[in-house]
């Protein structure tokens, strides 16, 4: 669930994990590696930037003052 100006609420359970990037034989970006697990359990994603602590949500997002910023429609149309 997004909550309005600030993270994803992440409910169920859903298992949240690191991934790397694995890099090939020319340096290039080959493919993704799994790496630790960072939660399993309810937690908030980081929707603003501003998390000291990413992935997850720290708060920052109320400090910088993170507002999305909506179209007459409802389209996103930019951040503040
Ligand atoms: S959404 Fe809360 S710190 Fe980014």
């Amino acid at each position: 669930m997004i909550t309005k100006d600030g993270p994803i609420l992440v409910l169920g359970g859903l298992p949240i994990n690191r991934q790397i990037i694995g890099i090939g034989k020319k340096c290039e970006p080959e493919k993704w590696i799994k790496g630790e697990k960072l939660s399993d359990e309810q937690c908030t994603l980081c929707r603003c930037g501003g998390s000291g602590n990413k992935p997850f949500c720290d708060g920052a997002h109320a400090k910088i003052g993170f507002i999305k910023l909506y179209s007459k429609y409802g389209a996103i149309i930019g951040f503040q």
